[in-house]
């Protein structure tokens, strides 16, 4: 008997699935749903950082055609980043500006209409890290707003907690499962994404607490090493703002090196049962572009080679991909995110 409704069951499904046509196939369960939807994400690239577009529609530097764009040169989604801190319209509730819902909408709705999968990413790592408890009610306090506005998205719409969260261990596992309770409150079945301290560290894996009841969940990584290759002549990294002439050729020493690193993110992701996204890394412009290209090509495809999905920092602004005073993509950093296809 049990088999006969199980075989209906399957069978009203296999027939439902004909008139419906989800981007991504129902999954079993949550943990798959997490599985599924990194690997959709696929390749992506951050997007909107300093755009003033946040301040004034007006001036926008990335308008709808750069989303198409985007698809079309291969990508499957774009992080988001939000400075809600920087919104704020009422110092007692925290209540946020309209204006910045009207922005995120817009880049949401561009970004799902051409099937690239948005992550909303709390872009606030400075003010956070300065002061991580004493920010945590107007974190929550936005966090509630943020998700409760985003509840009716497509599942397709990711949400990450915070990006790079510069704290002690026990005090993000703290705000990042608050946030989490928060934000399920109205979004039960949304994947979220939540990533490791000291800037989206590596080695700070094994600090991430998450809790096993919620397997909706992907852990984001961001790889900027050698840090003197990629921030050399960064003005805002303090260590490396005078390096000049550091280079990255792929030596065997070189390339062990990031495959170390990978290993042991792989090892914990496997261990724990948890996808993984890398979602960010970059060489700064300061850096030899034959250089730049070879890294960026190395990381991508160590990241594919295990199964992580990747969004590279990024379209503009800085580390670009895409010139959008000059309209094109730069295709040094572009070949090395995307690599053509080979012509016999
Ligand atoms: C950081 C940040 C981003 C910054 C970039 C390059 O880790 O997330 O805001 O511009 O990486 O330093």
């Amino acid at each position: 008997m049990k088999n006969i409704l199980f075989s209906l069951a399957f069978w009203a499904l296999m027939v439902l699935s004909q008139f419906t046509t989800p981007v991504w196939a129902a999954p079993t369960n949550t943990s798959d749903l997490a599985f599924q939807m990194n690997a959709q994400m696929g390749r992506g690239l951050n997007i909107l950082s300093a755009d003033p577009v946040w301040r004034d529609p007006a001036k926008a530097r990335m308008t709808e055609k750069h989303f198409a764009q985007i698809k079309a040169a291969g990508y499957g989604n774009v992080r988001i980043a939000i400075h809600p801190f920087g919104h704020v319209i009422d110092q007692k509730t925290f209540a946020l500006d309209p204006q910045l819902f009207t922005t995120l909408d817009w880049a949401v709705k561009e970004a799902l209409k051409n099937h690239l999968i948005p992550i909303v990413d709390f872009h606030e790592h400075h003010a956070m890290g300065n002061d991580p408890l004493g920010k945590k009610a107007m974190f929550l306090a936005m966090w509630k707003q943020i998700a409760e506005h985003g509840k009716d998205y497509p599942p397709e719409m990711l949400f990450e907690i915070c990006n790079e969260p510069n704290m002690k261990p026990e005090i993000w596992n703290e705000l990042q499962e608050a946030a989490r309770q928060v934000i399920r409150e109205s979004n039960p079945h949304r994947t979220l994404i939540i990533g490791t301290i000291n800037g989206n560290g590596i080695t700070f894996l094994k600090d991430l607490k998450l809790p096993a009841d919620d397997q909706n969940i992907i852990v984001a990584i961001h790889y900027y090493s050698p840090i003197q290759f990629t921030h050399q002549g960064a003005p805002w990294s303090k260590n490396n703002k005078d390096l000049k002439d550091i280079h990255w050729t792929g030596t065997e020493a070189q390339q062990r090196a990031v495959m170390a690193d990978f290993d042991v993110a792989q090892k914990w992701s496997q261990e724990n049962h948890r996808p993984l996204t890398l979602g960010e890394f970059g060489a700064y412009e300061t850096g030899a572009m034959k250089d730049r290209q070879l890294w960026t090509d190395f990381i991508a495809r160590q990241a594919e080679q295990r199964g992580w999905s990747w969004s590279y920092w990024q379209f503009d602004s800085d580390f670009i991909a895409y010139d959008i005073d000059h309209d094109h993509w730069v295709k040094p950093i572009q070949d090395a995110l995307i690599p053509p296809a080979k012509t016999h």
